[in-house]
């Protein structure tokens, strides 16, 4: 039967972050291990992704994609049916354009074999970039098609869509049929990207929603600087930030990181299920920006669906400040006899009923979410 894919936000890992071309059958079967051992399954991540540089430079005989032999010396199918033996799904890249980023041959006029050859691999997601796209080609045509492709296979192929959110991508890839559209240009692996990408994010939030999520990219939570986008790294309470925010902001969740060798910090960020429960809340709404002082002081506001809010209190500035929400700024007048019960999702801690607002003092770059339940007081 099929399913309605991307209910949720998609949750995986994908190479691209830290391995780049630097791929192989090995790496993706310890990470399918590791998702498992490691506790990541267990926290919602089910989809394996190899991202570009995985085939040969050219295409067989039959115009068929071929997997790079000397990468994936068992084919891609064996590796398929490995992940799904873990009980985790397989995901895979192409790219709308005549060739990858990276060089590799694109599915440019090729968008139905190459959606068969990736069904008859047991492919269940597809990550489809846009680099090489021919001046004169349609855009939005493009993803339109693949989209179809991928459909008509009959196969269920969560389709990712990566224009970095050219053309306006937000108004019309829902309807191309994809289940999670790309918003920004690349993340790197330092403060300054996990900032811009937030701030690129403003009135974006109605176009983000179950069937197709805004993607923000890839995270690159416990990269530390060591890897294929590890310009600079971040510390931990950055790490537990970005994480934060695209949890409040409902983006996919994929891993970027090497998780077979995850410091413990960067697995408690990546795998605490609280703070994961606002990602994947079934409404899927977006966060709303309530407060801003100074250009660097946020606090953003989200409804769930069991009647509560996710509240997300952010320093973005490079000293130890307040944040500031006053409940006015929320919906709630002064005199309404109602106040807000927070509960700490980082801390798993309930720390009381508040009745005119609630200000937190967070260090450089730092957060704090909360749940909060409006209740009479
Ligand atoms: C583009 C995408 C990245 C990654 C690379 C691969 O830059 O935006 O996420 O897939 O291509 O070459």
């Amino acid at each position: 039967m099929i399913q309605m894919l991307s209910k949720t936000p998609p949750m995986g890992w994908n190479s691209w972050n830290t391995f780049g071309g630097q791929i192989s059958d090995s790496l993706l079967r310890e990470t399918a291990d590791a998702m498992v051992d490691n506790g990541f399954r267990d926290a919602g991540y089910k989809y394996v992704v190899i991202d570009d540089c995985w085939s040969k430079l050219s295409r067989d005989e039959n115009g068929r994609l071929q997997a790079d032999e000397a990468k994936f010396p068992k084919g891609m199918r064996a590796l398929s049916d490995y992940i799904h033996s873990k009980d985790l799904l397989f995901g895979m890249y192409s790219c709308a354009g005549t060739r990858t980023c990276a060089g590799f041959p694109g599915s440019f006029e090729h968008e139905f074999i190459d959606a068969e050859t990736f069904a008859s691999w047991g492919v269940d997601f597809l990550k489809y970039d846009f680099c090489f796209k021919p001046n004169k080609a349609d855009g939005p045509l493009l993803y339109k098609r693949m989209g179809m492709a991928l459909r008509a296979t009959g196969r269920e192929i969560l389709f990712s869509a990566c224009n970095w959110g050219g053309d306006n991508a937000e108004t019309w890839m829902r309807s191309a049929g994809a289940h999670m559209w790309r918003s920004t240009g690349d993340i790197q692996d330092n403060w300054n990207s996990i900032k811009d990408i937030t701030m690129m994010q403003l009135n974006k939030e109605c176009y983000s929603a179950t069937g197709c999520f805004n993607d923000m990219d890839m995270l690159v939570v416990g990269m530390y600087g060591k890897g294929n986008v590890g310009f600079g790294g971040c510390n931990d309470e950055e790490y537990k930030t970005h994480f934060s925010l695209w949890c409040l902001f409902n983006s996919p969740l994929m891993i970027g990181s090497d998780i077979r060798n995850l410091s413990k910090k960067a697995t408690e960020i990546l795998t605490n299920k609280e703070v994961i429960a606002i990602n994947q809340d079934e409404e899927g709404r977006g966060a709303y920006l309530a407060s801003n002082w100074d250009n660097t002081r946020y606090a953003w506001v989200r409804p769930l669906s069991n009647g509560e809010y996710a509240i997300g209190y952010f320093n973005f500035s490079d000293t130890r400040t307040d944040v500031i929400l006053p409940w006015w700024d929320i919906g709630l007048p002064l005199h309404s006899g109602y106040g807000v019960a927070l509960r700490d999702v980082w801390e798993h801690e309930d720390i009381g009923v508040f009745k005119e607002g609630f200000n937190k003092i967070l260090d450089p770059h730092a957060c704090a979410v909360y749940r909060a339940k409006i209740v009479k007081i």
